[in-house]
């Protein structure tokens, strides 16, 4: 313990070092500065990858990819053998992003990484910086795609199963970007890692509003999208009168205002709903919409409260589309039990926090992040920093130099500390 102490106050962190990385970093992007657009598998992304893995080269990290592209760059301890302890997050960007989600505990974590190799640290156990595939559900409406094929909770028939937009697979976009083998082999084996701890911005205005330098997670909402698709009929906008129509756009409008409505009758204000794509078919001016595509995300931290929710979306569109001679299909892509972070972890973050002497609270995520999936293989924690204004997914995205020191201090005492064990 003494000697953990002494090896504390030599852990400095190279913010300067670490700002410009985060600056360097934003620039593979496909959205003009400062908004940042980084999607699974572009070229950007491919130009961001390259990047991060010569930094992990240079600090003398062992880098290992997977075949969807889970990268892991890894700091071999006394014991090679032993169980790892895992940090890390993703670098993919939703359109129109910032340059703080994901970035900073990948980068935050390397500098972790190397600030304690600075200070003689020695790791009895391997630590482990991953940089997961595809956290965003940009490409393939699903979010956290890598950690959920490492951790077992999807299998590898999501191969063929997921397409882009354009109707790509994710097995031909992958190997497009050189990433081939079969997915099978992306599962870990058991045991694999002893403790994953990701560095994130809060991306909500709490700990701002209250002042405090680090949100220590508790618990991860359960998220879940539904992909609800409404079939009309089309027709001349001028021709067909307005008692004849079956418009599909009108049906989704009530339907998405329906949606609100049900989220927000739970009266709590953890219940959160979004349709946040809408997809209208011909999309021509003068036709009257045939089909409407909607993606909803739809997240609680109570997960009987979520299925309540769901009930009343489904019961809703049905009677919308009965109404308005409509069809309507719902498809759950993904409906995940909310994610529980380990005593031990959330402990060994509450320690860093007094060591350092930072101002902190326990809280829950409202977002959901690698840790959710990551938590069902190790045991678990999340490091939450303030962001401006709470705000995220946004190209003003922003959080102080600052407050990424305190929260990648705090990461490299919570590594030091696992890893001794
Ligand atoms: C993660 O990006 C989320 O949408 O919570
Ligand atoms: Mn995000
Ligand atoms: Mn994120």
């Amino acid at each position: 313990m003494c000697a953990l102490s002494a090896q504390s106050t030599r852990i400095t962190i190279d913010s300067h070092r670490l700002g410009e990385e985060l600056e360097t970093l934003a620039s593979f992007s496909d959205s003009q500065s400062p908004s940042v657009t980084r999607i699974v598998f572009s070229e950007s992304d491919r130009r961001a990858r390259e990047y991060v893995k010569g930094l992990c080269s240079e600090a003398k990290l062992a880098i290992r990819e997977d075949a969807v592209g889970n990268t892991f760059a890894r700091w071999n301890g006394e014991r090679p053998e032993e169980a790892a302890i895992a940090t890390g997050s993703h670098i993919d960007a939703i359109p129109n992003a910032g340059r703080y989600d994901g970035t900073v505990g990948v980068l935050g974590g390397l500098e972790a990484i190397r600030a304690l190799k600075r200070s003689g640290f020695a790791p009895v156990r391997p630590i482990e910086l991953l940089i997961l595939t595809s956290e965003e559900p940009t490409r393939f409406g699903i979010g956290c795609l890598g950690s959920r094929l490492l951790s077992g909770s999807r299998d590898a028939s999501v191969d063929e199963k997921l397409e882009d937009k354009g109707g790509q697979t994710l097995r031909e976009v992958r190997n497009a970007a050189g990433f081939s083998g079969n997915l099978i082999q992306v599962l870990l084996p058991r045991g694999y890692y002893r403790n994953f701890v990701e560095l994130h911005i809060e991306q909500g205005p709490l700990l701002e509003q209250e002042q405090l330098d680090i949100g220590i997670v508790t618990a991860i909402a359960a998220p879940a999208s539904l992909r609800i698709s409404v079939e009309g009929q089309g027709g001349h906008a001028g021709g067909v009168l307005m008692p004849e129509r079956r418009d599909a756009l009108c049906a989704a409008a009530e339907i998405i205002l329906a949606i609100e409505s049900a989220a927000k009758s739970t009266g709590s204000l953890d219940t959160v709903a979004t349709t946040g794509i809408c997809d209208v078919f011909p999309s021509a001016v003068n036709s009257i919409p045939n089909r409407v595509r909607l993606e909803v995300d739809l997240r609680d931290i109570d997960e009987q409260r979520r299925e309540t929710v769901f009930r009343l979306i489904r019961q809703q569109c049905d009677e919308i589309a009965g109404r308005r001679s409509t069809g309507v299909q719902i498809e759950v892509v993904n409906a995940d039990a909310p994610g529980e972070c380990a005593p031990e972890v959330v402990d060994a973050i509450e320690g860093a926090c007094r060591t350092n002497q930072l101002r902190f609270q326990r809280m829950v995520s409202r977002a959901y992040h690698d840790s959710l999936f990551m938590s069902r293989i190790a045991s678990t924690g999340m490091i939450f920093i303030p962001c401006r204004e709470g705000i995220s997914h946004r190209p003003d995205e922003y959080a102080s130099p600052e407050a990424i020191n305190n929260g990648t201090r705090v990461l490299a005492h919570v590594l030091s500390e696992l890893a001794s064990k």
